[in-house]
Order: structure tokens, then sequence, then C-alpha cells
């Protein structure tokens, strides 16, 4: 998997650079996500002060009249976490609806930004197409992205893992924290990047890192791998599902074993790249069957899913040890503690936004019980 950049130099103080991302719980995580974010949030977390989002509101702009499912997929979404090997000891667990915080910032950066740019956004209008939202949908959607800036900005990350549909909101969040720094922080508005903090500026210029894979196909072979589309392996998919789901992918041709085939439009070699380690096997396994060397299409799949279910074993295992109410209870009591660190943070930035832009009038502490 993509090796984590190394740490700033700046770094060389004790305090690690940080990292936040997050999932917006409207569903499990799936194969896209392993590889476009979490595979990295799990190799940074050593060398990172790691911060990983449940954004449990931003599920409430697309089905506010489903509360019970926002929940149940909150959880879900800790254990596919958890399962994913993010370490609770070493990374915090962040649910955004107890970081008021992040609430109160995107208010003032919703001020920051003009309402056209928002709406010019190419992911958020993408979504507009294939949720079928037309123009119903409600106010807080496209707000979501202003909110998906304070998110970040409240925990002042150098770096947020995110698969490739998500670059363009990082885009945004950089235009407003560079905004903010320059108009309440007097910052030169030609400043480098890297230099804004340095400079005086409240917000760090935050970048995203994007996976190996970016943009994993769907089992459908075309679009994007995503929930809604039915076309996704789950992390928490048993060997059985995951045969399933590959064994059915159309190779994008009708062959014999014995007629040349064509690797290049075939999907499931799209996957023999991502998920089989070894590259001689997967060089070898294009070399025949571009030849015609009696290979078919179900060898190359046996592969592929004996790859997907050596990496999601470990996964499935762990998952096991946090089965039932026990296991739920578990994943709030980590978003709890978590949390309560999150908070320190957040005031922390929110603290010093408002002492830029004249609002230092007195302090306060957050508790929860
Ligand atoms: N919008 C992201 C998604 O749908 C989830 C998300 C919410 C996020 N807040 C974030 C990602 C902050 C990165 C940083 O996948």
């Amino acid at each position: 998997m993509t090796p984590p950049p190394p740490p700033p130099e700046s770094s060389a103080s004790s305090t690690r650079r940080r990292v936040l991302t997050g999932d917006t719980p409207t569903g499990r995580l799936h194969l896209g996500h392993w590889v476009g974010s979490v595979a990295n949030r799990v190799a940074m977390q050593d060398e990172y002060d790691c911060f990983f989002l449940i954004a449990n509101m931003h599920a409430f702009t697309t089905r506010a009249d489903k509360p019970g499912e926002i929940r149940e997929s909150t959880i879900e979404i800790v254990k596919d976490w958890l399962s994913a090997g993010v370490d609770p000891e070493r990374s915090t667990f962040v649910l955004q609806t107890e970081v008021p915080a992040i609430a109160e910032l995107s208010w003032f950066f919703s001020m920051l930004i003009p309402f056209n740019r928002v709406m010019r956004n190419p992911t958020l209008k993408t979504e507009i197409d294939t949720k079928g939202l037309g123009d119903t949908y409600p106010f807080g959607f496209p707000m979501y992205t202003v909110g998906q800036c304070a998110d970040i900005l409240a925990f002042r990350p150098d770096w947020v893992p995110v698969g490739e549909d998500q670059v363009a909101h990082i885009e945004l969040c950089r235009e407003v924290a560079r905004k903010f720094d320059v108009t309440y922080c007097g910052v030169n508005s030609k400043a480098e990047d890297e230099d804004f903090e340095k400079e005086g500026g409240v917000f760090p210029i935050p970048r995203a890192l994007v996976g190996k894979v970016g943009r994993l196909v769907g089992t459908d072979g075309t679009n994007k791998m995503s929930k809604s589309l039915n076309n996704a392996i789950f992390l928490s998919d048993t060997p059985k599902q995951v045969k399933k789901k590959i064994g059915q992918m159309y190779p994008g041709q009708s062959r014999e074993p014995t007629e040349p085939g064509n690797v290049e439009i075939n999907p499931v070699f799209g996957y023999a790249d991502t998920f089989i380690e070894d590259e001689a096997q997967v060089a070898e396994l294009k070399d025949r069957y571009r030849k015609g060397d009696n290979l078919g299409d179900g060898h190359v799949k046996a592969a592929v899913i004996e790859a997907v279910n050596e990496l999601l074993d470990p996964m499935r295992e762990r998952r096991a040890a946090l089965e039932g109410p026990e296991g739920d209870a578990k994943a709030v009591e980590i978003l709890k503690a978590g949390t309560a660190r999150a908070n320190e943070v957040a005031e922390e930035t929110l603290a010093m936004a408002k002492e830029a832009m004249g609002l230092g009038f007195w302090g306060r502490r957050i508790t929860s019980d």
C-alpha cells in the first residue's frame, strides 16, 4: 500500500503533525474506501497524530428522515475502522455531532466562500446527479461541503487521506484556510502554502493524500465502487459473498481459455493489479491470458478472490470480537474517549480563530459525562 509521506521537517519537535479524515455513516465501508483512504490511515498512525471523524451530521443532509439508520451506520463504521486495523490507542476517533466547534466554524467559514463557488463543486454536482436529488435537496446539502472544511480545519492537519472524489472538497478547504488567514491573521495572500502558519495564520493549508487507487471500479466493471450502485465488496463481506461478487463479474469479452484475451478491457485484472501483492504472479496471469494459453476467466477470478480474502481475513477476525450489543457499547466508548480529546484540539482551534476575528471575549470549557 502507499507509504505515508515522510513527516515534514518541522516535526523534529516532539509534537507529531496531524492528519484528519472522515466517513459519512450512510453505509458500511468497502474496498474502494480501503484503497483510496483507509489503508493510508492505518499506515500513518505511528508517524502522525491521527483524527478520524464520523461525519454523522452530514448523513442527515440526504437522510434526515432515517435517524435510526444513521445511528446504526455510525456504530458499523467504527467497527469497520477497528476491523481494518485503525487502533484507538494510537488514533483518535471523533463523533462530529459532539464537537460543537465544528458547527460553529462552519458558520464562520460559510461567510468566506461565495455561494456560487460552493455550487460549482464538481463532486457536489455528481452527487446531485447520481443520488437523483434534482432540485429538491435541502439547503443543508450543499452546506456540508463548507462543514467539511470545518471538520478538517478544526484539527489544523497537514494531511487529509481521501479517495479521488474528495479532492474537490479538499481544494475548497484549502481556499477557506487561505482566505481566513489572509483576512483575519494578516498573512500575505502571495505566501507559499507551506508558510501560512509560520506567517501567523491560524490554519495550515492541508493537502489531500490520495491512496494507491483513488477510484476503484465496482464489480459492474464500469462505475466507481459505491454502495448505492450495488457494485461494492464490503470490508465486512463473508468469503462466500466475495466469491459470488467477483465470480459474477463480466470479463469484458466472451472467449475460450485457448483464445487470446484482452487484459485491458477486463476489470478483474484491475483488481489483480490492486489486490494481488505478488507482481510476478500478476504478470504471468496477464501473459497467459493474452496468449490464450489455456487460462480461463475462472482462473483469474480465483486468484483475485484469494487475494481479496487474504486482505479481509484479519479484518473478519477483528470484527468477530466486536459482535453484538457488547461490541456496540465498546464502539461508543471508543468514540466518547476520542471525542473528549478531539474537543480539546477543536476548542483550542476555535479559540484561536475567534481571537483572530476579534471575538475573543472569554473562554469556555466543553465537558461530557
Ligand atoms: N465527505 C466525505 C465522504 O463522503 C466524508 C467526510 C466528512 C470527510 N468530513 C470529512 C472526509 C473531512 C475528509 C475530511 O467520503
